[in-house]
């Protein structure tokens, strides 16, 4: 783990030096700090704050400004990973004008070094001017959690020749990475070859250049649907309950606050 803070350069060098990328979520200063320490190259402040900290069933609720508030409390809490902030349903769809103004304050207003949008062929032209503005993009194609409703639930992706041109067309307008997202391993592979710009992979196996996963589900705190993809390294939600259940019996109990909790 280096000390210096992560660039994209940095980021994008890891493919040709062969050392895989680490990105994982946050969305406030508290977990920020955490996986910051941890190591981390990256931390996305994903949409998916809509399903794992707002409870909604999809992420297309997420607004601009959500996204920068959660944005700036983890840009606040990262000392040396690369924060990427994600383009919210609607955020850039409608125009690449409208684009370029939302990505712009999720990095003049909350501090991201870069963005993420979702597609391919048609992201193009944003991709395009984002980056002439100056704005780092990270592309994310596959499962496309914003095409929810034109996929019919979220499904594995399984179209290697549109989802290759899709990713050179990306790679080609500047995107400095994309993240594959669900499908099948021999895709992930596959695209990852035929790219100069490095893939992280969620649910697209491990010949990707890097890998992200969603942090609540890392840590055990979102249980309500678990993809397979995923692997829970702990188990935080028992953790937390079972402490919070202990505070409560031990207030009932008179057993807390005890001698060493009070001011004398
Ligand atoms: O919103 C998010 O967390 C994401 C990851 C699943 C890549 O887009």
């Amino acid at each position: 783990m280096a000390d210096r803070p992560m660039t994209v350069p940095g980021l994008v060098a890891r493919k040709a030096e062969g050392v895989p990328i680490t990105m994982i979520t946050a969305y406030d200063w508290t977990f920020a700090r955490i996986v910051d320490d941890a190591g981390v190259d990256a931390i996305l402040v994903g949409d998916s704050l809509g399903m794992v900290v707002q409870g909604h069933p999809t992420s297309l609720p997420v607004t601009v400004d959500e996204m920068v508030y959660h944005t700036r409390m983890v840009a606040r809490g990262a000392r040396r990973a690369l924060v990427v902030g994600d383009m919210p349903f609607l955020s850039y769809q409608a125009s690449v004008e409208e684009g370029v103004r939302n990505a712009g304050r999720l990095i003049k207003e909350a501090g991201a070094a870069a963005v993420k949008v979702e597609g391919g062929a048609a992201r193009v032209p944003l991709v395009r001017a984002l980056v002439d503005a100056g704005i780092p993009v990270m592309g994310h194609l596959g499962l496309e959690p914003q095409r929810v409703h034109m996929m019919g639930g979220y499904k594995v992706q399984r179209d290697a020749d549109a989802l290759l041109a899709d990713a050179l067309g990306l790679e080609a307008s500047g995107a400095f990475s994309i993240v594959l997202e669900g499908v099948p391993a021999a895709v992930g592979e596959h695209l990852s070859s035929k790219l100069e710009v490095p893939t992280i992979g969620i649910g697209a196996g491990p010949g990707c250049d890097g890998q992200v996963l969603v942090l609540h589900d890392v840590l055990g705190l979102y249980t309500e649907f678990t993809p397979k993809f995923v692997k829970r390294f702990a188990d935080l939600g028992t953790a937390a309950r079972e402490a919070v259940e202990t505070f409560r019996e031990e207030v009932v109990e008179r057993r807390f606050p005890d001698d060493s909790h009070v001011y004398r």
